[in-house]
């Protein structure tokens, strides 16, 4: 019997595989970044045509500062590039772009690229799409209990009123509103494993863990993890039936 096809609200993907596939190819792994940042629009249109409602990339983690400095360059030439060349048509697809993470530690001439473009882009209603940019989620929470202790001093919040909904209001994907939990967290290249990314948003997200490397990750591959995530019984903690009800 064929399942009628369920579009996640939000998809969260852990682009991992550059360096692995410019390895096998004999190439830098710089060439690994190029080409994966080059697959980046394929599949934004994608989800967007699906209807898919966010879209949170993992781009940069905040333990990725640790590279070679001639790789940092090229992923922040490569971000830059994005946002240049994609802007229009991603402006005429409606879509609004956000950055999560620590932006006040991106470098002056990414955030003078960045910011113009997150700024003209923030009243599309179409697919909220998220860049985490050195995103951490360690970081994440550990700076909502500070935002919010500081709140309590100020008197702007009492301690015993902290639940989950109010700690997602302190979290950098707070501007996704009631979108911010993942529905499918898609990790390529083999790899099981969370890496940080989305902790407390993905509490109940399905997992897809895909062997191909993200150089190679197509639209077609985009809708295959969205079949199989279709044919999952989410049962958040309950059983089926209330689900359903
Ligand atoms: C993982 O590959 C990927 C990254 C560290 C960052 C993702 C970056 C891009 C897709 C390109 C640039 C980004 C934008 C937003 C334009 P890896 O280097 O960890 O691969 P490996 O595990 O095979 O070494």
């Amino acid at each position: 019997m064929s399942h009628p096809i369920r579009i996640p609200q939000h998809i969260a993907i852990i682009m991992d595989g550059n360096g692995r596939w410019a390895q096998k190819r004999s190439h830098p792994r710089v060439f690994g970044h190029i080409r994966g940042a080059s697959r980046i629009k394929e599949i934004v249109l994608e989800a967007n045509r699906l209807g898919v409602k966010a879209l949170t990339l993992y781009a940069f983690s905040t333990e990725n500062w640790s590279r070679p400095e001639g790789e940092l360059s090229v992923l922040w030439k490569l971000l830059k590039k994005f946002l240049q060349k994609e802007e229009r048509e991603l402006h005429q697809n409606n879509v609004c772009l956000r950055v999560i993470g620590e932006v006040e530690r991106l470098g002056g001439d990414v955030r003078q690229v960045l910011d113009p473009v997150v700024q003209k882009l923030s009243q599309n209603t179409g697919l909220q799409l998220n860049f985490a940019v050195s995103y951490g989620s360690r970081r994440e929470l550990a700076r909502a209990c500070a935002l919010f202790a500081k709140d309590c001093l100020e008197g702007k919040q009492k301690p015993e009123d902290m639940n989950d909904e109010l700690m997602t209001r302190y979290l950098w994907t707070s501007g996704l509103g009631k979108l911010s939990d993942v529905d499918l967290l898609i990790r390529t290249s083999g790899e099981y494993r969370i890496s940080n990314f989305l902790l407390w948003q993905a509490a109940y997200a399905e997992f897809i863990f895909s062997d191909v490397y993200w150089p190679d990750f197509r639209a077609s591959h985009l809708k295959e993890a969205i079949e199989q995530y279709s044919k999952r019984d989410r049962r958040f903690g309950g059983i089926a039936t209330q689900v359903r009800a």
